[in-house]
């Protein structure tokens, strides 16, 4: 156990010690609405159906709560938000709409993608409403104006968002219970849902009956059997997932004859740390870092889409590269503390010093890699990959280079959903009467490739429109047996 598991297990230790969530109970039981997960999509449908009234029980099978969620990074897109408009961006929901189509290689559901985009605002303010920190504006790879929204002085998103919605569902009383896994979804013979099968933390079974779920269970990186299943190339890649992420909503799903959906879809992200499981953020590009290979040269542009990206760094010398940026890159965005706190961080007072610290192998190209793009910054213009964004040059000593590799980090694929969330079925695509999917589990927002920072906004989008659905069904089933 190296000393960045032994952090890991006290983060959680102290968060099983402070969570009342975990000491919910296990047992039959009955609810108007199931989640399944606890990550961005699972919580906030759990507050949108708890808030229109409905009884909800939130099964979560890890030991917290949070997700992928939990570790998310660069932050969360969205067009025409107050927070763009306080800052003079100029966006709106139909640039947002084509950059996801674009990244996507418009294999995107555009019904579904229009949603995302019109409804980014709104979700914006939803979490601005419940407590969340969405102040400081970056931009993410593929997006063609500033729209990734992240907490102050650019922390990690996923942090302040889960703990505002923990702390919201606390507030309501809301009954999560971890350590519960969902085995079965139970439907009547016309394939209506009526419960949920459970396995609480001592292995021991119970039933929920309960007339919706929804699932929110998140993808499967984390899972290489099925990963390399549907691509064989990514056999051996780490992946930079929780261990829960193992894609058990999907088979719940198929077992009451729900469809997938582009399940190759499989996002590869450029930047995972090299040797460990840490995802480097896209925003460290985003405010200004560049890429450059084994032998001190520039080969891609650092802000394209991220399939484009990583398939650049896998033909490099050892399938690897190096971010390299400044001291004032790292003021812009606290996430860089916490690299060096996991000491993935290599420093030099000069391009060449740095180079011999961190393996690159020419330093004296590396100091004319570097002077060259302050030249396209200072010019406005990257003449050698037309990269549109450079909003710093990197000059402040010390140079920083961390060295990055491609990890397994997105299932584009999942359950197929209709506008309203419902889960289709494989045989006629008609929707499974009280099965609802929203975030990671379900496939059709991305298309071919994800766009970072739309993940989250998903989540919150789709989790709310969800538990609203899940909430008004359960109601009206209540009302026509009554
Ligand atoms: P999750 O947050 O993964 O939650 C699903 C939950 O369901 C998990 O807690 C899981 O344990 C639970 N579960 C699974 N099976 C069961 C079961 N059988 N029973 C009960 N519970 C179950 N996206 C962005 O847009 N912006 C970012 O900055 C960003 N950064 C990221 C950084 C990292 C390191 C990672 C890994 C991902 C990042 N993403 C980002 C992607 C994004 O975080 C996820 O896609 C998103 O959080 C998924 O949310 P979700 O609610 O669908 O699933
Ligand atoms: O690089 C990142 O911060 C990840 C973002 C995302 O997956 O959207």
């Amino acid at each position: 156990m190296d000393r960045r598991d032994v952090l890991k297990m006290g983060a959680v230790a102290t968060l099983l010690a402070k969570s009342p969530l975990t000491l919910a109970k296990h047992q039959d039981d009955s609810a108007d609405v199931v989640v399944v997960g606890s990550g961005g999509a699972g919580l906030v449908a759990a507050l949108t159906a708890f808030d229109l009234g409905a009884k909800v029980i939130v099964l979560e099978k890890m030991p917290i709560t949070g997700g992928n969620t939990q570790l998310s990074a660069g932050g969360m897109n969205a067009a025409e938000t107050v927070i763009q408009k306080k800052k003079g961006v100029e966006d709106n929901w139909k640039i947002m709409f084509d950059d996801t189509m674009k990244g996507g290689q418009n294999k995107n559901n555009p019904q579904l993608v229009e949603i995302l985009a019109k409804n980014s605002s709104a979700s914006i303010d939803f979490l601005l409403s419940v407590g969340a920190d969405m102040t400081d504006l970056g931009r993410m790879a593929g997006a063609s104006v500033n729209r990734t929204h992240r907490p102050v002085g650019g922390e990690a998103v996923g942090h302040n968002l889960v703990h505002t919605l923990r702390q919201n569902a606390i507030k309501r009383n809301i009954d999560v219970r971890t350590g519960s896994k969902a085995l079965k979804i139970l439907s009547d013979k016309q394939g209506k849902v009526v419960g949920i099968e459970v396995e609480d933390r001592n292995g021991r079974k119970y039933k929920i009956q309960a007339p919706t779920i929804v699932l929110a269970s998140g993808g499967f990186s984390a899972n290489h059997e099925r990963v390399v299943k549907y691509r064989p190339e990514y056999a051996g890649f780490s992946s930079t997932n929780q261990p829960g992420a193992t894609g058990d909503g999907l088979d719940l799903a198929v077992a009451v004859g729900a469809k997938l959906i582009d399940m190759e879809q499989i996002q590869i992200h450029p930047t995972q740390a090299a040797g460990s499981k840490i995802l480097i953020t896209e925003a460290v590009r985003g405010n200004g870092a560049i890429l450059v290979n084994r032998e001190g040269k520039r080969f891609v542009n650092e802000l394209t889409t991220r399939d484009k990206a990583s398939a650049a760094v896998l033909q490099q010398t050892g399938k690897s590269a190096f971010l390299i940026l400044d001291q004032e890159i790292r003021k812009s965005l606290k996430q860089i503390e916490g690299y060096y706190h996991l000491e993935l961080v290599k420093e030099g007072e000069t391009p060449q010093a740095l180079a011999k610290a961190c393996g690159i192998t020419d330093g004296d190209a590396l100091a004319a890699t570097i002077k060259k793009y302050n030249e396209y910054q200072a010019a406005k213009k990257d003449e050698a990959f037309e990269r549109a964004d450079m909003p710093r040059p990197i000059q402040a000593a010390k140079f920083i280079a961390i060295e990055i590799r491609p990890g397994i980090h997105y299932t584009m694929g999942g359950v197929k959903i209709d506008t309203k969330t419902r889960a289709l079925r494989a045989k006629d695509e008609q929707p499974i009467p009280g099965l609802y999917g929203a975030g990671e589990v379900t496939g059709g927002v991305h298309g071919a490739n994800r766009l970072g920072g739309n993940s989250i906004s998903e989540t919150i989008t789709f989790g709310r429109i969800a538990g609203a659905e899940a909430a008004a069904y359960a109601k009206a089933a209540k009302t026509a047996k009554a």
